[in-house]
């Protein structure tokens, strides 16, 4: 048997001790993996250099926009940053222009996603108004449903909680996981009529308009009516240790409730808004280091599922916007998350395990991947090679987003993701770009 391709010399990680070995891939798939002399003949060989091999990371969460708003990302621009950052499968958030709210626009996205991508794509949702559609998207190939209570996208009223709860229902009758962002919106639209009338405009004040209590009351009301139909429900970016904890709990009363937390909320704090305003805005916002602290406890203990980006690029002007009120929230992250890990790998903070866990292997269960999460042999080739010596410093300008900023630029960080690989297919070598748009997949 002549197989595609061996990656050879790299190091893996097998019972939490790197190994020295080879990888075999063919037809897109992991055959053996192995010492090199007991990997099959291949018709291409790549030398990992001594490397580590690490199965492809998965962001599930990850705003790729592309038509309206293809000025601020496309799924070209969007999926080189992604196999720039060691991703080699992201889910794409449904607040596009036009939302993913029908079969229509579903495949709308699709199609403009099909032969323009190059790691491999999953869609989310987002509730249309009528039943019969949310049935018909429930039983599309999208990977769940999002509801953002914060800002409303979908044109059901979420606050009332007899629509939440049967959104929440009609997800669980046909198993589709439910990805939500909690924060109360009647308390946000409050703060923010208050804080217009005392002419507040700092970037500041962004963080008056978000504080912890809007996120942790939103949790703690989706967890009660959760309780009725008990969905898969997750929570994404949460950012406080009140909302970890009330999560955990419902965990333990056999819920199926999980979360992620964002590498920002984690390792950066509210004085980063002071110092890079709009630049540092997202929703939601930054806290105190005491609360990123505990977040960043809570996630070596096992209490967070998973790590996730947010990557929700914007235009500079959007950032830099002269008023608070028009500054748009959020920041990209598929370039740096990868990176700003590692490096705490290499302080002795994580495992590279455990990353491996937060990044991948979870990732692929929460959100029934099959095939991808581990180097094993039958699963996909999606594989990562990364440099755990690397020293160099985040620099935005290079990002492959279009959105060249981040409140990590200038960050020193040691580790960098190297060569990525898709289903076998080399796309990433060195920070670029070397396969042709088209080698991800959709996944259905
Ligand atoms: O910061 C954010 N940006 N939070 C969201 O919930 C939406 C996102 C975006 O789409 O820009
Ligand atoms: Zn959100
Ligand atoms: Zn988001």
């Amino acid at each position: 048997m002549v197989v595609d391709l061996n990656i050879v010399d790299v190091k893996m990680l097998q019972g939490g001790l790197l190994v020295e070995g080879g990888i075999s891939i063919d037809d897109g798939r992991i055959v053996k993996v192995g010492k090199e002399v007991n990997l099959p003949a291949s018709s291409e060989r790549i030398d990992g250099e001594g490397l580590v091999a690490l199965p492809g990371m998965i962001d599930a969460h990850v705003h790729l926009r592309d038509l309206r708003l293809s000025y601020k990302e496309d799924f070209l621009t969007g999926t080189s940053a992604a196999a720039c950052g060691g991703f080699t499968t992201v889910l794409d958030m449904p607040n596009s222009d036009p939302k993913t709210d029908s079969l229509k626009h579903l495949e709308m996205r699709r199609r403009a996603a099909r032969g323009r991508v190059l790691v491999n794509v999953g869609f989310y949702a987002c509730f249309p108004e009528e039943q019969e559609e949310t049935e018909r998207l429930a039983e599309s190939p999208i990977v769940g449903f999002k509801i953002n209570l914060s800002d409303p996208w979908s044109r059901l009223n979420f606050d009332d909680d007899d629509v939440l709860s049967s959104a929440l229902r009609l997800a669980a009758t046909h198993d589709r996981l439910i990805a939500v962002h909690a924060e109360d919106h009647l308390a946000l639209m409050e703060r923010e009529r208050e804080l217009r009338a005392e002419g507040a405009d700092r970037p500041e004040d962004f963080l008056r308009l978000h504080p912890p209590e809007v996120e942790v009351s939103a949790v703690h009301r989706v967890l009660r009516i959760a309780e009725g139909s008990r969905p898969r429900l997750h929570f994404c970016h949460v950012s406080t240790a009140e909302a970890v904890r009330a999560i955990a709990e419902a965990k333990r009363r056999g819920l199926r409730v999980t979360c992620e937390v964002t590498p920002h909320h984690l390792f950066l704090t509210e004085e980063a808004v002071s110092r890079l305003g709009g630049i540092a805005i997202m929703s939601p916002p930054l806290r105190s280091p005491k609360i990123a602290g505990d977040l960043w406890k809570m996630v070596k203990g096992g209490l967070i599922d998973i790590i996730a980006d947010d990557h929700a690029p914007h235009a500079l002007e959007e950032k830099e916007a002269e008023s608070l009120w028009d500054v748009r929230p959020g920041i990209p992250g598929l370039e740096t998350t990868l990176p700003l890990l590692l490096d705490r790998v290499n302080r002795g903070e994580l495992s590279l395990w455990d990353l491996t866990r937060l990044l991948s292997s979870r990732p692929a269960e929460l959100f029934h991947l099959r095939g991808k999460g581990s180097l094993g042999e039958g699963f996909d080739g999606d594989v990562v090679l990364v440099d755990l010596r690397e020293r160099w410093v985040i620099d935005s300008s290079k990002f492959k987003s279009k959105a060249k900023y981040s409140p990590f630029d200038g960050t020193e960080v040691v580790g960098r993701p190297v060569k990525t690989f898709v289903a076998g297919a080399l796309v990433m070598e060195r920070g670029e770009i070397v396969a042709e748009p088209g080698c991800g997949r959709l996944l259905s």
